[in-house]
């Protein structure tokens, strides 16, 4: 096990009625002037707003909106809110929604700390030296388990100028605190709840393709995780308005993505990577993009070593093996990886999103540019990598 240091700081509410909870968060930290950010106004269908600007106006917090935030979020909104926050003295920035709207949060709450452009800060053309702390703080409301950005320190921003997205980490931007009422996702589209699944299984998977040795605990942490996503991922789908079941899926996507599963063992992400230029060329859902991305991943790089997916298919998809017929057992392995998300109506080939051949060595290209020339922990992946695993997914 590597050394390692953990401190996860955002106040997690979870459950039902978590108003009071909400109000004292925001009484606590001397809120005057909150930043109201949202989507494309899902929370007003929902009660989600309604029930936001019930609390902020028994706290008397002035509020100014700031809407529109699409998925994969843009640098060009993030830049109105920064100038919002700027001219208004903004004391906290409130996220409503999913993964974008709380990364382009993060993305203003970098972005009005720092004197150039925002981007910079995506593209390491600057770093947190250059920011004027403190920041403004981000806090949350949830409406999908996804991304688990609610408690994470990254934040994933695209640009339509080059049509790259790229992420950002800084504990500076983990959230402070986190609404996180499973009601509030029963409104969500079942594609939706797939692709927030498939999101949540894929930070386990980074996690647990390590090339760390002696990390049982956090391996069996991320087995058991993703043994309870695989039995609830469908039912969350098919009960779209059942508490409990929603609320094992909320919670699991926070876990996944706070960091305690990282203690000790540094993870792989080329697989967020590589998805990352699909979404920002074609603008296909994160979750998505991860579907068609892991199996391909998987075929290239398993015999890296084939213990750990063996031991990976063995205690997560039950895949019973004989270490002389690996091959085998993996290739059962990625079926059963397959049906679960064919089985959730997820793609698994670039052809199901109506991806061909003729943009992947530009995606492979730009993949590994300002990374050295290759991404990965568990492989490291030059572009012709790359490239290769874009076209075992076609
Ligand atoms: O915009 P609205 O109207 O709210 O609709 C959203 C959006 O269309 C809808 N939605 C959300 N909650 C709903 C709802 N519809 C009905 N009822 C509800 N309760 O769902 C759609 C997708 O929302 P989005 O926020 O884009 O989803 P997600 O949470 O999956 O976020 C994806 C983004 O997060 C990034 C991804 O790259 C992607 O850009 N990620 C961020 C990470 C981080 N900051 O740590 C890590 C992840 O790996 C990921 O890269
Ligand atoms: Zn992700």
């Amino acid at each position: 096990m590597n050394n390692f240091q953990f401190s996860q700081p955002t106040v997690c509410i979870f459950g039902r009625e978590p108003e009071s909870a909400f109000k004292e968060q925001l009484r606590k930290r001397n809120v005057k002037k909150v930043l109201f950010h949202y989507g494309g106004g899902s929370i007003k269908k929902n009660g989600v707003y309604d029930m936001v600007s019930a609390v902020l106006k028994e706290l008397n917090i002035e509020t100014i909106e700031l809407s529109g935030v699409q998925p994969n979020p843009r640098v060009t909104l993030v830049r109105e809110g920064i100038d919002i926050c700027r001219k208004n003295g903004i004391d906290l920035i409130l996220a409503v929604g999913g993964g974008s709207v709380i990364d382009s949060a993060k993305g203003i709450a970098v972005g009005a700390a720092y004197d150039g452009d925002v981007w910079d800060l995506y593209i390491d053309k600057a770093g947190e030296s250059d920011l004027k702390k403190p920041l403004i703080p981000v806090g949350v409301v949830l409406t999908i388990p996804a991304a688990g950005s609610e408690s994470s320190p990254g934040s994933v921003l695209s640009n339509d100028e080059g049509l790259m997205k790229r992420p950002l980490n800084s504990e500076l931007i983990i959230p402070v605190f986190a609404v996180l009422n499973p009601e509030y996702t029963f409104t969500l589209p079942v594609y939706q709840v797939a692709c927030g699944c498939s999101d949540i299984m894929a930070h386990m998977f980074e996690r647990y393709f390590t090339r760390q040795k002696n990390v049982d605990v956090t391996d069996r942490q991320l087995e058991a995780n993703m043994r309870s996503m695989l039995h609830y991922s469908k039912l969350a789908q098919d009960f779209s308005d059942d508490y409990d079941i929603k609320a094992e899926v909320m919670w699991a996507g926070t876990i996944a993505h706070n960091d305690m599963l990282s203690c000790g063992r540094s993870g792989d992400w080329a697989s967020h990577n590589i998805e990352h230029e699909l979404s920002a060329i074609y603008d296909i859902y994160h979750g998505e993009g991860l579907s068609i991305v892991f199996p391909a991943w998987i075929r290239y790089c398993w015999k890296d070593d084939p213990e750990r997916f063996l031991q990976f298919f063995k205690r997560v998809f039950d895949v019973d093996y004989a270490f002389s017929h690996a091959e085998r057992a993996i290739n059962e392995g990625i079926a059963r990886l397959e049906n679960y998300y064919t089985s959730l109506g997820l793609p698994i080939r670039l052809s199901q999103v109506e991806i061909g051949e003729d943009r992947l060595r530009e995606m492979a290209d730009k993949c590994v540019m300002h990374r050295g020339d290759s991404i990965g922990n568990f492989k490291k992946l030059t572009a012709d990598d790359i490239y290769n695993i874009y076209r075992l997914a076609l």
